[in-house]
């Protein structure tokens, strides 16, 4: 059995399991700790290790972050400390916790489980999945090959960005009905539709287990279907990542 540790960083919680790779399940609860306020990489990196020692698991780590991730090095930041920009978050974790620590993108992450042992699994074509929470992430795959880094959240939509319009937090920010917030999201995936001719939505993050409620508004050409690792999918998506190092 191939267990691996899979470390999910969020605006609100760093979340961290060790994962049993044949099985695509954590093997252990999983621990939350509160990200610290601010976000400074030095703090979350602190945070990371703490999780990396609470487990009786050693051997290399994987790490979501929320933003464009290329080589371990956060390019941008759109919901974090802008301190995380240029910022070699692979290289911090490394030396923070000793281990060898690889970073990918959160959306990239839970795209990467979904693939695997979700909603995509078997899945070939193109793919694309959304993940609907503080801000909206996005991984795209190509007859199960992922296409790192893309940023539909920030896809503008009448002089907006589409997450700040159809995230989880604009639904609850707004006060927004199931169906006005679906009118939104509607707005985005043909936008997306338009652009890249999708076989197959998967959508995703917190809103996602509530998917009876919009699903069915939704009126894309493309079949959408509901992620099934729900709040488990980034840490079994990092782990995936880190895999190659094990
Ligand atoms: C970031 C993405 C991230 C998404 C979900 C966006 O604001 O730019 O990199 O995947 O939020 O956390």
């Amino acid at each position: 059995m191939t267990t691996i540790l899979g470390i999910d960083i969020g605006g609100t919680g760093i979340k961290g399991a060790p994962v049993d790779l044949e099985r695509g399940e954590l093997s252990e609860d999983r621990l939350r700790i509160p990200t610290p306020e601010g976000g400074s990489p030095g703090d979350v990196a602190r945070v990371v290790a703490e999780v990396a020692a609470h487990f009786d698991v050693d051997g290399p780590i994987g790490c979501t972050f929320p933003a464009v991730i290329r080589r371990g090095v956060a390019l941008t930041a759109a919901n974090v400390d802008n301190a995380w920009i240029g910022n070699d978050a692979q290289a911090l974790f490394t030396g923070e916790t000793g281990r060898p620590v690889t970073v990918v993108n959160d959306a990239d992450a839970a795209g990467l489980a979904e693939m695997q042992y979700g909603a995509g699994k078997g899945r070939s074509g193109t793919v694309v999945m959304l993940t609907l929470g503080t801000g909206i992430g996005s991984a795209v795959f190509t007859d199960g090959r992922l296409v790192p880094n893309t940023e539909f959240g920030h896809l503008d939509i009448r002089g907006k960005a589409a997450e700040r319009r159809a995230s989880e937090k604009a639904r609850e920010d707004h006060d927004l009905s199931w169906e006005r917030w679906a009118q939104r999201l509607n707005e985005v995936l043909t936008h997306l539709e338009a652009l890249l001719w999708p076989d197959l939505f998967v959508v995703g993050g917190g809103v996602s287990k509530k998917h009876d409620q919009f699903l069915h508004l939704l009126e894309t050409r493309a079949e959408v279907v509901p992620a099934q690792l729900l709040n488990q999918a980034g840490i079994v998506g990092a782990a995936l990542a880190a895999r190659g190092r094990a």
